[in-house]
């Protein structure tokens, strides 16, 4: 698996996904263990585990490495890790050394899970990773909401999957994009890459996504346009309608040969800078080296400065992270330039950058109205126009 490229976080890149006879076994074996309901994101964090794309862990998280998570960002081997990866549940469904069941949303059997640790699960503690201060706590960031509704216990252990998307025949399986890291990095060597800069998002693409991706193809072989397709909350656009963005952007817009496009199953936490952080450690798993950071990575409403989630990068420790962040300002079409800029590049004047808030933009697509080229190519509003429309 090996070509010269980066290697996976903590050195190994997991792979729990059971086939062939040891899935038959599973499979038999699940159906007298006791069953653990998985919520959305759970869902999301076990195929990340299974894949490998959460490596090193083979598992749902224990105390020491949550509570170590929690307070220092590191797994208690040392490794950087921003945010807990738990199973919560009710309390009284398992004790250590139990094997259980685990089921998606949908029913389908996800993994079976060996029970190494039950332990209280500390919602007070998890929900501080979203807040630069306490006070900032204002009871309404959807991650820290979410979770201080999560189950009282966690589990613990490792798990074996025997199913890696749980939903192969829904809207939203995307199973020709839907590459794991082996095979991202299989790709990669295929196609010759040995630097490769991925862009996470979870919008479609705009025109200062779209710089930040060129940008970055400028400086390494390939680009990984490599969007967020788990849980996202409630206003966020469908991934399906995103997928349909992404693919005719690609196509009228992108060098094929220099960009893949391929779906990340894992759900959005909103934790603003953490996250930022778990996202470049999943992409180097996925065999990415340069990682882009813009402004308000995976923010929500105003609870981060606009760069928290590339200062962050600031402190830790380089040869641990390995990936490279690339960090770029807020981008946006300068009517002087006649192109886009950022504050790196080209002076502020008045009145001179393109800008539509978010709520304007879905205002004009629910009118059928495009909105200006210089903010969004027309092929992506249309698809949009489409989806306002019906939605
Ligand atoms: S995110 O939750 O995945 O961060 P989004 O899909 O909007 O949300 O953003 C994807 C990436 O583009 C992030 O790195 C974000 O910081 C960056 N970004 C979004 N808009 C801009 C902009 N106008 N200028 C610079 N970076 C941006």
């Amino acid at each position: 698996m090996s070509h010269g490229l980066i290697p996976p976080h903590g050195g190994t890149l997991v792979n729990q996904v059971a086939d062939g006879a040891r899935r038959d076994e599973l499979v038999k074996e699940a159906a007298g263990l006791t069953r653990i309901d998985l919520s959305p994101k759970q869902s999301c964090d076990c195929e990340m585990i299974a894949i490998g794309a959460f490596s090193p862990l083979k598992g749902f998280m224990g105390k020491a490495d949550f509570e170590s998570v929690c307070k220092g960002m590191k797994l208690a081997s040392g490794d950087i890790w921003p945010i807990p990866i738990t199973l919560s549940t009710d309390e009284g469904k398992a004790k250590a050394g139990d094997r259980v069941a685990l089921y998606a949303p949908n029913g389908t059997l996800q993994a079976v899970m060996s029970v190494e640790e039950v332990y209280a699960h500390d919602t007070k503690l998890e929900s501080t990773i979203f807040f630069n201060n306490p006070s900032d706590d204002d009871g309404k960031h959807p991650g820290a909401e979410a979770v201080k509704k999560e189950g009282p216990v966690c589990l613990a252990g490792p798990i074996e999957a025997v199913e890696v998307c749980v939903d192969p025949d829904g809207p939203e399986a995307f199973l020709d994009f839907r590459l794991t890291p082996a095979q991202t990095r299989a790709e990669f060597a295929n196609r010759g890459w040995k630097t490769v800069g991925a862009f996470q998002t979870r919008n479609p693409i705009h025109r200062a996504h779209e710089y930040l991706c060129k940008c970055t193809q400028e400086i390494t072989d390939g680009l990984l346009i490599h969007p967020l397709v788990g849980e996202t909350k409630p206003g966020d656009i469908p991934a399906d309608v995103r997928m349909d963005c992404y693919q005719a952007l690609i196509k009228e817009y992108f060098v094929p040969e220099r960009t893949l496009l391929s779906v990340m199953p894992a759900a959005m936490r909103y934790a603003g800078p953490r996250e930022a952080i778990l996202h470049a450690l999943v992409r180097k798993n996925y065999g990415v080296t340069h990682f882009i950071v813009g402004r308000d990575h995976a923010g929500v409403g105003s609870y981060y400065g606009t760069y928290d989630a590339q200062n962050i990068f600031n402190g830790l420790d380089e040869d641990n992270l390995e990936i490279e962040p690339l960090k770029f300002e807020h981008a946006a079409f300068s009517k002087k330039a006649q192109g886009m800029v950022s504050g790196k590049t080209f002076p502020k004047l008045e009145g001179d950058q393109i800008f539509l808030s978010g709520t304007k933009v879905r205002e004009m697509l629910g009118n059928g109205e495009r909105p200006p080229g210089e903010f969004t190519r027309p092929e992506v509003a249309d698809i949009l126009i489409t989806w306002a429309k019906n939605a």
